[in-house]
Order: structure tokens, then C-alpha cells, then sequence
């Protein structure tokens, strides 16, 4: 089986990647990568030493290049696609929009055009529970549930789904869509909360809690996350959404003390800032579908996915240095200047 991987040098990409070469023995891989602030070929080193020009190809470049993509999937006669190229900060896309509508729509949109020149078995496009908008106390996202974005990044990755969907629809290209919740594990960029957490708490840096800390996310380790994308290329219908998730709702401010405690570290770090604009208060994930359909369901709890993840941190921190370029301190510094 060919597999296009595009984005698989970020953080869920190169997860999936090394879950793929560990699970399947009859995958060969090509992973088409822009290598943007996001992207960092070391996270398949491995991969590279063990596979490269065999049974793995990485390509530098961008899903929004038509020739580059329509190349490739004839070049390695390619029967699967899936996309997880995408900008994938909810804060840089408050700051900037318009790279987001490039890469996560436009980009889209490239792919799924090639796809159908190329006419691929199966098209995945990976997307976000973030899509579905925000919930109250109550209830859970189901497949069902309308779409209601609420910040550019959401809005460009429901744009995405939106396309995908029509695909399938006008053309009947086998698109399958997934939707999950918030990931954790080794190689996400210190950005996100959990790794910035790590980061700064383990350089007793302040640790930056948005508005009240209150706001929930249900949380799910990578590999559960790529164990589902894997099963759903496998086994999805085409057509169909499959949404996932780690069934481990939690405040932000909780999983700050938590992990504050298990560093060992005071919660005197904590420091209150200034609300995310537009900050979706709570998501929860209804994945029955994707256990009927796929027989998936989340192998880590909370507890264990988490300790696995600063057990890799604490082995990582040449990795964690290496990323924080200077263009990662720019960002934040501005960020964080205008939250305090
Ligand atoms: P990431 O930011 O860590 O990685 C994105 C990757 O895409 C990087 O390697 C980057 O270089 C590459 N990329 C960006 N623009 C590109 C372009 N134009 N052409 C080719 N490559 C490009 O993101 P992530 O957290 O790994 O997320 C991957 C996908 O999963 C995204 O589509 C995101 O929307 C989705 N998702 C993420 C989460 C999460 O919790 N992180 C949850 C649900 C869904
Ligand atoms: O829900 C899935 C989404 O999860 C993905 O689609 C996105 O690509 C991914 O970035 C993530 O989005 P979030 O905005 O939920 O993740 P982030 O780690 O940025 O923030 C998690 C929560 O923590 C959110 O409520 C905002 C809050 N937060 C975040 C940061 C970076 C803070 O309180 N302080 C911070 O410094």
C-alpha cells in the first residue's frame, strides 16, 4: 500500500508515522512535508535510517503546489492520501488568518484535486473537534452536531471538511473525515499547553493560564489518536465522519497543577493572563460511532498517557531547546506581551 502522509514532520504526522512502520509490514510511506516552524525532519531520524528509499520517501515542499502533488501521486502510483498538513495553532491564527486559509483550505483543496485525477482508494482528511464549536456544561460532540467554528483556525479546518465533504459528494471520491479532541505525547511543539507547560516549568518559567483556567478539553494520547487514523484508513466507509477522543475531560487548571505536582514544582508558576479571544469553553467527544464502526476505542487514561509523555520530555530536552528557534521566541514573547 502507497500512502501519501502530508504534514507527517509535525507533531501527530510523525506519530503516525513511527505507529504505521511499528503496526503494518505492507506500508510504504511518502511524506510530503512544507517544513515550517512546526515541521522537524528529526522527528523521523529513525524512521529515516531504518526505511529512506525503500520503504520511505520524505518530499520538501507544499500541499498548495499542484504539480508537486499530481507529481507524486502518479510518480509513486499512490492509493491512499492522508492530509494532516496544516498551520494548527488556534493563537497564530488570531494573530494571522491568512497562512491557515492557505495551507488548511487552499492546500486542501489541491490534494483533493489531485486525488481525484489520480483517483485514489481513499482519501483522509484529518480534522478537529474544534470544528463543532464550543459546549456547554452538558453533553457531548457527536457527527451529527452542526458546525459552528470560532476562530480561524476552526473555521479554515471546517472550510476543509466542508470541500472534502463535496468531493465525496460531487465526484465520489472515498473521503473519510476524523475529528478529535486534544492530543498529548512526544513530539508536539511547545506552543501547545501541555509541552509549554513542561518547558517552563522545568526552567521555573512563569506557566501562562488564560482567563480563568476553567475551560475543559478531553484529552487523548497521540497514539490512540493515530491508532484510530490507521483504522479508519483501513476500515472507514467513505462518506463518513469518525470522531475521537480521549474520554479525559479536563480543566486547564487542573491539568497545570497536575503536572506542576508531578514536576515537582511550586503552583506559585501559575500566572492568570488575559483570555484567548473567542476561547471555546468546553469539548467532549461521543466517539460510540467510531468503536461500532471501527471496533476503536482509546487505550491510555489520563494518568498513563500523561506520565509516558514527561517521561519522554525529560529525555528530550536537546529536542525541546532545538525547536524553540528564534522565530518560536518572537511569538511568544509578542503573544504573551499583549496577555499579560
Ligand atoms: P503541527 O503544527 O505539529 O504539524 C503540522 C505539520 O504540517 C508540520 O510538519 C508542518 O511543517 C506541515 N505543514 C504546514 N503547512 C504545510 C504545507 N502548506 N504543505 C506541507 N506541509 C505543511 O500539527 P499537529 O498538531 O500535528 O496537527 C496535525 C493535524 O491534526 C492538523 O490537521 C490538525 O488540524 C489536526 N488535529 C490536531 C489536534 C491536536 O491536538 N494537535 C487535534 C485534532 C486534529
Ligand atoms: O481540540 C483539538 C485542537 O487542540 C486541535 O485542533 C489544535 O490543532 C490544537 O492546537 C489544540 O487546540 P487548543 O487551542 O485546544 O490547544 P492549546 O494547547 O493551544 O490550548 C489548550 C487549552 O489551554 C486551551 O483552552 C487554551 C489553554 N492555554 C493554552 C496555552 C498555549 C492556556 O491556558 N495557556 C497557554 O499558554
Amino acid at each position: 500500500m502507497n500512502i501519501l502522509v502530508t504534514g507527517g514532520c509535525g507533531f501527530i504526522g510523525s506519530n503516525f508515522i513511527h505507529y504505521l512502520f511499528e503496526t503494518r509490514d505492507d506500508v510504504n510511506i511518502i511524506n510530503l512535508d512544507k517544513l515550517t516552524y512546526a515541521g522537524n525532519r528529526k522527528n523521523l531520524t529513525d524512521i529515516e535510517k531504518k526505511h529512506a528509499g525503500e520503504r520511505y520517501i520524505f518530499v520538501h515542499g507544499d500541499i498548495n503546489d499542484p504539480e508537486l502533488v499530481a507529481g507524486i501521486l502518479n510518480v509513486h502510483e499512490i492509493d491512499r492520501v492522508v492530509n494532516f498538513a496544516a498551520e494548527s495553532h488556534v493563537d497564530r491564527s488570531i494573530n494571522d488568518p491568512s497562512p491557515f486559509i492557505t495551507t488548511n483550505i487552499n492546500g486542501t483543496q489541491t490534494l483533493l484535486e489531485a486525488a481525484r485525477q489520480r483517483g485514489v482508494a481513499r482519501f483522509l482528511q484529518v480534522s478537529t473537534d474544534e470544528v463543532y464549536g464550543s459546549l456547554g456544561p452538558d453533553g457531548r460532540f457527536s457527527e451529527t452536531t452542526p458546525l459552528a467554528p470560532n476562530s480561524p483556525y476552526s473555521a479554515s479546518k471546517a472550510s476543509a471538511d466542508l470541500l472534502a465533504r463535496a468531493y465525496f459528494k460531487t465526484y465520489g471520491i472515498p473521503i473519510i473525515i476524523t475529528r478529535c479532541s486534544n492530543n498529548y505525547g512526544p513530539y508536539q511543539f511547545p506552543e501547545k499547553l501541555i509541552p509549554l507547560l513542561f518547558s517552563n516549568a522545568s526552567s521555573d518559567q512563569a506557566i501562562p493560564v488564560y482567563g480563568d483556567g476553567l475551560n475543559v478539553r478531553d484529552w487523548i494520547y497521540v497514539r490512540d489518536h493515530c491508532k484510530g487514523v490507521a483504522m479508519a484508513l483501513e476500515n472507514g466507509i467513505p462518506g463518513q465522519v469518525y470522531n475521537f477522543g480521549g474520554n479525559a475531560e479536563m480543566a486547564n487548571i487542573d491539568i497545570v497543577k497536575t503536572i506542576l505536582g508531578q514536576l515537582g514544582k511550586p503552583e506559585s508558576l501559575i500566572h492568570f493572563v488575559a483570555d484567548r479571544p473567542g476561547h471555546d469553553k468546553r469539548y467532549a467527544m461521543d466517539f460510540s460511532l467510531a468503536t461500532k464502526e471501527l471496533g476503536w476505542t482509546p487505550d491510555h487514561d489520563f494518568a498513563t498517557g500523561i506520565k509516558e509523555t514527561i517521561e519522554w520530555y525529560s529525555k528530550n530536552k536537546k529536542w525541546l531547546k532545538e525547536v524553540q528557534s528564534g522565530e518560536y521566541r518572537t511569538f511568544m514573547r509578542n503573544w504573551y506581551q499583549d496577555r499579560k
